[in-house]
């Protein structure tokens, strides 16, 4: 197969990866994804580095397996702990989240004072201040993990006064120290915008890591002139454990019936 006519891998511990696949969807409707949602092993946010290694190694070797073109890794998590050590092994390209993210981050700071928000291992892990920081050293970070997020909306409670309560209580702090930029950084947190904006005020800038990042995939496709031409693609949905839940937030989040979805045992990968 020519490799323009090749698929986007998208890896994500679970599906929230989806909203990137959205954003993807939408910029460059004429691409193939092939996703891989580990939701028998979610959440990755409160495991320790070396298990993340472990399981992102897995879903890896799995992916360098479907005629893929690029893979892009949703998790802010996975990106954050082990995508250094994920491109050792890979002779495709892997984009990672936190990239866009934290240029983007910089790019609509007017005060210098960013807000980063994630799952306690990425916040833990201090990757997104030092891409920052790499960018801009003049800026200021103030981070926070907000680990009650993620379940909240795996529940279907994104629209609840209770996740918009806890949101708060996670952002307070953030808004005390003036932040005027807000990284989401989780792939959950593009479900909340509204929640955010509406307690952080118009002046506070979100900065929606799928929309980055869908940004970037459609620039490296067309450097490096491998963009599909035409046609209406298959996608195809891998995940480790296939739950109502997944196919339920699976249509949510990309308002469409998720067709070929598979299960994979990725401990066997
Ligand atoms: N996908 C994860 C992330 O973006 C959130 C869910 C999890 O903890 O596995 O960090």
């Amino acid at each position: 197969m020519k490799l323009r006519d090749r698929g986007i891998g998208v890896f994500d511990s679970g599906v929230g990866g989806l909203t990137v696949v959205r954003e993807i969807m939408r910029l460059l409707p004429e691409e193939r994804i092939v996703y891989l949602g580990d939701t028998a092993r979610l959440p990755y946010g409160s495991k320790s580095p070396k298990v993340v290694d472990k399981f992102s190694s897995q879903a890896l070797r799995f992916l360098l397996k479907q005629d893929l073109k690029l893979i892009v890794i949703a998790c802010n998590t996975v990106s954050a702990l082990s995508l250094r050590k994920l491109r050792k092994s890979s002779p495709l390209p892997l984009i990672g989240v936190l990239e866009s993210g934290a240029k983007r981050g910089v790019e609509v700071t007017r005060n210098g004072i960013i807000g980063v928000i994630g799952t306690k291992a990425t916040i833990r892990s201090r990757a997104y201040p030092k891409l920052i920081r790499s960018l801009a050293p003049q800026v200021k970070v103030i981070s926070r993990s907000c680990p009650l997020l993620v379940p909240l909306v795996e529940e279907g409670w994104s629209k609840s006064k209770i996740t918009y309560q806890v949101a708060s209580i996670y952002l307070k702090p953030l808004l005390r120290q003036d932040i005027d930029t807000l990284i989401l950084g989780c792939t959950h947190y593009p479900l909340l915008k509204g929640i955010f904006q509406d307690i952080v005020g118009e002046k506070v800038v979100l900065v929606d890591s799928a929309q980055e990042v869908a940004k970037k995939v459609k620039e490296l496709l067309r450097r490096r002139n491998i963009r599909k031409r035409g046609g209406s693609p298959e996608h195809t949905f891998y995940i480790s454990d296939i739950s109502r839940r997944f196919v339920h937030m699976g249509r949510q989040i990309l308002g469409r019936e998720l067709n070929n979805l598979r299960e994979v045992n990725l401990e066997e990968w």
